[in-house]
Formats: structure tokens, sequence, C-alpha cells
């Protein structure tokens, strides 16, 4: 499978990376196709940056694949994503789960499909005890969601399990619990914004937007985008000196 090339315990190998897949629509406009053209293209594309990924041992994956918000676009297109979600999970779960890979998927399930809450659960389950790449697919995923949940979880648990509130983490109530903050957040598409993406897990990270349509997206953009980010210091409040001593 994907052995032994890199590994994230590199030095400047980022542990988790989170990437907003935007530019679909774009790409396919400026082909003259339809947008949802653009979004099987943009599947394509996720293939091969997973398999890279996986390659290279980074720990955590996250991608945005459907955000709160974009139940507003026409319902044709959200149609389509809705049935790309459905055939791409029963195409992939074979080969996710025979490389290894664990699937999670983050954000409000609730408003999909029935038959497509019974498919995630039967991914993630497939794949639950896979110890390589951690692939997170955020779906109905809004990183505002994400802290209102977490806080009413941690407040109703504060009151059934009759422990104090100071007490509780909201790290560990959020849907990325357990995992590693992303060291490394992208955003293709030529866009400088959130759009609602995680949130309060991107404190830190380090920041790489580029131009480059989604489905363009290869391996030799990931590498120029984990060299930019190798290049970076990060100094979590620190001053860059005392980086620098820790580091000598
Ligand atoms: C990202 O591509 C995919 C989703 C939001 C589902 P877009 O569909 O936003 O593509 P552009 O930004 O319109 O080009
Ligand atoms: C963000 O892209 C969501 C996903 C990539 C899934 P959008 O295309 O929805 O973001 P905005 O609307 O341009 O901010
Ligand atoms: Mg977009």
């Amino acid at each position: 499978m994907y052995d032994n090339l890199n590994s994230s315990e590199q030095v400047g190998m980022p542990k988790h990376i989170a990437i907003i897949m935007d530019g679909n629509g774009r790409w396919a406009t400026n082909q003259n196709k339809l947008r949802t053209v653009g979004h099987k293209a943009g599947v394509e594309a996720l293939r091969s940056t997973i398999e890279v990924c996986a390659t290279y041992r980074v720990e955590v994956l996250t991608v945005f694949a459907f955000s709160s918000e974009n139940w507003s676009r026409p319902a044709t297109e959200v149609n389509v994503l809705m049935d790309l979600f459905m055939l791409t999970l029963k195409r992939q779960a074979k080969r996710l789960h025979k490389n290894n890979i664990r699937l999670k998927i983050i954000g409000d399930k609730t408003k999909f499909s029935l038959s497509l809450q019974k498919k995630i659960k039967e991914v993630e389950g497939l794949t639950a005890d896979n110890t390589g790449l951690l692939l997170v697919i955020a779906a109905n995923y809004g990183g505002q969601w994400d802290i209102e949940q977490a806080s009413l979880r941690m407040m109703e648990d504060a009151s059934t399990k009759q422990v104090l509130l100071s007490d509780l983490n909201i790290k560990d109530y959020l849907s990325t619990s357990g995992m590693p903050d992303p060291d490394l957040f992208i955003r293709t598409g030529g866009e400088q914004r959130i759009s609602n993406f995680l949130l309060w897990q991107i404190a830190y990270s380090e920041l790489y937007f580029t131009s480059t349509l989604w489905p363009d997206f290869n391996k030799a953009e990931l590498d120029l985008a984990l060299k930019h980010f190798s290049s970076r210091q990060r100094r979590f409040g620190k001053t860059g000196e005392q980086i620098n001593e820790s580091a000598s």
C-alpha cells in the first residue's frame, strides 16, 4: 500500500492538514461544463490527495465537502452533491479499508437522508479499527455549529454527571475531539476566507491560500503547500529567539 516514503514525525511535516476544497464550479464553468461536472472532478482530486497524504504518513486529513450554508444552493446542485457523496462512499469504502484508512464524518448528519446516514455509519464502522490515515470529511459542517453543539453537550454533561462546568474542556466536545489541531490549513480556489470551516481548531494553524481550483489540485500543489509550511516559524506566542534556542 502506501508505505514508508515519508513520515509526519519528520521535521516540518504537518500531523493534521485541513483543506477547503473550493473552485469546482468555476473549474467546470471555465470549460463550459455544468458545475456538477466540476464536483465529480473534485472527487478525483480528493482521491489522489488522500493517497499522497497516506504516503506521507500524515495523521489526519480533514476536508470540507459541504458547508451548513451550502443548502442555499440551487436544489439541483444540492441533490447532485448528496448523490455524489453516497456514490463515493459506496465506491471507495473497500479501497479506504484496504489502505488502512479510518473514515470519520463530522457535521450535523441528521439533515441527510436516512440511507445516507446509514451508509456513513456503515463505512465508519468498517474502517473504525484502521490505524493509518484518519480521513475526516466535514459535511453539513459549520464551525459555529460545532462550537454550539459542543457547548450544549458540555453543559448537559455538567448537570447530568454533577461535575463542575469549569472542570470540563470544550475541546473534548468538539467533533474533532481526540485529534491534534490542524497544523496546516489549505484553501484552494483563490478566496481568502474561512467560510465557517473549523473555527476553534485553526487558532494556531498555518494558513495557505492558492488560486488553483480544487479539481486541478495534485501532488505538486500539495508539495508546494508543504514547502511553504516547512519554511514558517511557528511561535505559539513565544519570541523567535526562544524558538531558535529550543531547536538548537
Ligand atoms: C467547492 O466548490 C465545493 C462545494 C462547496 C460543495 P464550489 O462549488 O464552491 O466551486 P466555486 O467556488 O463555485 O468555483
Ligand atoms: C466552502 O466553499 C465550502 C466548501 C468548500 C465545502 P464555498 O464555496 O461554499 O464558500 P463561499 O460561499 O465562497 O464562502
Ligand atoms: Mg466555492
